[in-house]
């Protein structure tokens, strides 16, 4: 038997772990969208959704339904029934996005890439009456892929943003990050941010670059979905520029990054502990992927010197 057949032959043999094979074959249907799917989904959304605020606000989100998760650590996740330019944040995430605010009690944070507003309603509960909740997402169509709007996204985070009770504190520039930044920061800039908008063609980093010089020395960033090449290049960054970071066992590696320890951090870390069976995959993933905390001090290491090329 030759190289090629016998490789062939072992691939046959090859039976993936359950939740491998569960998520490969999420990733490659396309399945039909009918009112039962639909219906299925949304139960399914609702029976997982344990935390109570995502659970009070996914009660007022009913186009929201349950989605699988795109890093390969299994959680929960939300995508609207019609619209489908973007997957939401896990309920952990959103919640820890929501305690962050609450501690933080920023006067003016921001969000880059917002979707239908899951992860806004959450932030927005934390924040205090008198802060504001800059929005910056284009909503075009493929969630960045084509250059024409996708005016039902816009509409439905409109209608989640009332519905959840978020309308008084959000403003919305619908238009592209980095470019729209510099037009809508807030005078004394933003004191809390979270990045989480166009994943690929380096633009988290260029997202990263437009923000900083618009933001308070105190300020926290979170970045989102640390899996993903580029976003790992913006954290990379911010580590090499002096900045730290703690990488949440979420299913997407949320990640706070400060360059002024705030007060409220060691508590806060100590929040994010989430249930075992969110940390057990990303735990193993995140050593795997080179993200614990020693590694993250190589990356620091490593890349001090690129960066301060870069920048000069
Ligand atoms: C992963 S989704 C955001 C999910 C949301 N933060 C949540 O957890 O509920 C990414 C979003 O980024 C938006 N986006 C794409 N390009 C962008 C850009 N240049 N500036 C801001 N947002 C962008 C897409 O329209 C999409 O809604």
């Amino acid at each position: 038997m030759n190289a090629q057949t016998e490789l062939k032959k072992s691939i046959r043999k090859w039976v993936p772990a359950p939740l491998m094979k569960a998520y490969h074959g999420f990733a490659l249907r396309k399945p039909k969208d009918t009112p039962a799917r639909r219906q299925r989904l949304r139960a399914e959304a609702l029976q997982g959704t344990k935390f109570p605020l995502s659970r009070d606000l996914l009660e007022k989100l009913p186009t929201l339904v349950a989605h699988g998760y795109p890093s390969g650590n299994p959680d929960l996740h939300y995508q609207d029934t019609d619209v489908k330019t973007g997957i939401a944040c896990t309920e952990a995430e959103a919640c820890l996005l929501h305690h962050a605010a609450r501690l933080a009690q920023p006067r003016a944070a921001m969000e880059i890439g917002s979707y239908i507003g899951w992860s806004t309603v959450h932030i927005a509960a934390g924040l205090p009456a008198s802060s504001t909740l800059t929005c910056v997402d284009p909503f075009l169509k493929g969630g960045g892929l084509h250059e024409t709007k996708d005016l039902d996204a816009e509409a439905r985070f409109l209608a989640n943003i009332k519905a959840g009770g978020a309308q008084e504190k959000v403003r919305l520039a619908a238009e592209k990050s980095p470019q729209v930044l510099d037009s809508i920061a807030p005078e004394g800039g933003w004191d809390w941010a979270f990045v989480d908008g166009w994943h690929m063609d380096g633009q988290p980093l260029k997202d990263l670059i437009g923000v900083l010089p618009l933001i308070t020395p105190d300020a926290v960033i979170f970045l989102h979905d640390c899996w993903g090449a580029d976003v790992r290049d913006a954290l990379s960054f911010l580590l090499a520029s002096g900045w730290d970071a703690h990488v949440f066992d979420t299913s997407n590696y949320l990640t706070i990054c400060w360059k002024i320890r705030p007060a409220w951090m060691d508590e806060y870390i100590s929040l994010g502990s989430q249930p075992e069976y969110v940390n057990g995959v990303a735990q193993a993933r995140k050593i795997f992927h080179g993200l614990a905390d020693a590694s993250l001090q190589a990356i620091k290491e490593a890349y001090v010197q690129p960066v301060a090329e870069f920048v000069r």
